[in-house]
């Protein structure tokens, strides 16, 4: 990492540990000076972070209050920003936003979405004509995502607009109005020109001066997607003294085919692995269509998401479940190991300090994969228990069983006692009933907001029931109901 760009200054406290930052709003060139020990900013904002989030710079710093706060945690997505870099244009929530992520990008909000001489964005126009705004609170970050939809020709709008919530319309009419624009040309005031940027500020920018940085000073705080770490400083109110983002490492992005299958870089997004396996892998890539939103999807990593080791997150017991090993590193000293093994207990690790998730590997496909994610709502929302089951059959016979669970335990875990119940066993519905007896054995799940023990565990045990009457031709499938 250059000294002049980031942690050595962090470790130092000199008074010339501000970086700069440059990035373009609405067009227009912005250049910011970040110190981070807090202080007079770029003589916009005062007390600007590397930690400030783009939504309280637009709005505190820039007046540009078209950007709504709702939730702050990026639930409502009425903070929706477009963010173009060089590999395309992602509508982001500028509250999981902090601002050395967007160093050489191109922000629009929503008020750069009309035409410099007041023309309404086609989207906007077509809000108006299908009544798509009531009390227009959400109205800018729904024509901000549905700019997004139209700019990549995408005509998934339940899917595309998951991440936008509406209190008042019932979301036909908004919904009318993103169909009403599909095909209609991109306006050209919305070409963006990313601005020439230097050295990005608090940000190594490869995997080996990371690793480096990190062995030095290893009571840093990593931010990837920043869509965990965000809501420690706007909702635990946390003071993060000494960072490093991940964005400006570009070898951590890549997804490699190997000679065993596919190699993923830490710092893929979701959005980038649902697409990357939409083909070979297609039970995982539907369950990531249910990971959170479009929003949060385009910047929440597959690393971030394993090493924050939450026992809800959805990527863990899809990925035990492929078979998937972890790679981390620490300084030029590399490890690896069965996923499964990186989660020791709640909120435990086995990652060393100065330690990072580098990549991840797991088979070229898995055809017998089947993932169910149960939440309380369909879309955007966390697992209550989020059951994957790779279970492969010849013959009649079951000739291999790996079962993995979130929400069952402190920890992503693999159901141990239920492959044994069916590894080698013919698949009959004797077999299906002896190992569901098994899941006790296995799971004493806990009692919280999103779902009771017992709940949880019955629920599981019909996972298994279902993936049984799936295997008989039963049609399985609840979301046939269409309004
Ligand atoms: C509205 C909302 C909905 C969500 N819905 C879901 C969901 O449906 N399913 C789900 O699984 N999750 C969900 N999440 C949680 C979150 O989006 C994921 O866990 C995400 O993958 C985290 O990745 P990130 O890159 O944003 O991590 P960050 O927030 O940047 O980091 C998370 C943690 O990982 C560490 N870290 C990041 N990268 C590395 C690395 N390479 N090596 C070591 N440590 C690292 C950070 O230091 C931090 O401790 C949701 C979050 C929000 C806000
Ligand atoms: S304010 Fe709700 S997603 Fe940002
Ligand atoms: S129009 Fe009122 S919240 Fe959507």
């Amino acid at each position: 990492m250059p000294k002049s760009a980031t942690g050595a200054d962090q470790d130092s406290g000199a008074p010339d540990g501000r970086q700069v930052l440059v990035f373009a709003l609405n067009g227009a060139e912005v250049r910011l000076s970040l110190d981070p020990h807090g202080g007079v900013g770029g003589g916009d904002v005062p007390d600007l972070r590397p930690t400030t989030m783009l939504l309280d710079y637009l709005r505190e710093g820039r007046g540009l209050t078209g950007t709504k706060e709702g939730c702050n945690e990026g639930d409502c997505g009425a903070c929706t920003v477009l963010v173009t870099d060089a590999d395309g244009t992602r509508p982001l929530n500028a509250c999981l936003l902090f601002l050395p992520q967007l160093h050489g990008k191109a922000v629009r909000t929503v008020e750069g979405l009309s035409a410099p001489d007041g023309r309404l964005h086609p989207v906007q126009a077509a809000m108006v004509e299908h009544h798509g705004s009531q009390c227009g609170y959400c109205t800018p970050g729904f024509v901000v995502s549905m700019a997004a939809s139209q700019l990549a020709g995408a005509t998934d709008h339940d899917d595309r607009l998951a991440g936008n919530l509406c209190r008042c319309t019932g979301y036909g009419p908004i919904v009318r109005a993103a169909r009403a624009v599909e095909g209609v040309a991109v306006p050209d005031w919305m070409a963006e020109r990313l601005p020439g940027s230097g050295a990005p500020p608090f940000a190594p920018e490869s995997a080996d001066e990371l690793a480096d940085w990190y062995l030095a000073n290893p009571d840093a705080t990593l931010i990837a997607g920043a869509t965990d770490v965000g809501l420690w400083v706007t909702k635990a109110l946390m003071d993060l003294p000494k960072v490093a983002f991940l964005h400006a490492c570009r070898d951590l992005q890549t997804i490699e085919r190997t000679a065993t299958g596919l190699r993923v870089g830490a710092g893929v997004t979701i959005a980038g692995l649902r697409a990357a396996v939409a083909k070979s892998h297609p039970a995982l890539a539907e369950l990531l269509r249910r990971f959170a939103s479009e929003q949060v999807r385009g910047a929440a990593t597959i690393g971030g998401n394993i090493a924050n080791g939450s026992p809800i997150g959805d990527g863990a017991p899809a990925l035990i479940a492929m078979g998937a090993t972890l790679h981390l590193r620490r300084g030029a000293a590399r490890r690896e190991m069965p996923l499964e093994d990186f989660f020791l207990d709640y909120k435990k690790q086995d990652r060393a300090p100065g330690e990072f998730v580098e990549a991840l590997t797991f088979p070229a496909a898995t055809p017998g994969l089947q993932c169910h994610k149960l939440s309380k709502r369909f879309d955007q929302d966390i697992s209550a228990v989020c059951g994957c089951f790779n279970i492969t059959r010849e013959g009649g016979r079951v000739t291999g069983a790996r079962i993995a669970f979130g929400g069952m335990a402190g920890t992503p875990k693999r159901a141990r006692a239920v492959e044994a119940a069916l590894l080698g066993k013919d698949w009959t519905e004797a077999t299906i009933r002896a190992a569901i007896l098994a899941f006790g054995k296995d799971f004493a799940p806990l009692t919280d907001m999103r779902a009771s023990s017992a709940y949880r565990l019955t629920a599981a045990e019909n996972m298994l029931w279902r993936l049984w009457h799936r295997s008989q031709g039963a049609a399985t499938s609840v979301l046939e109901v269409r309004a």
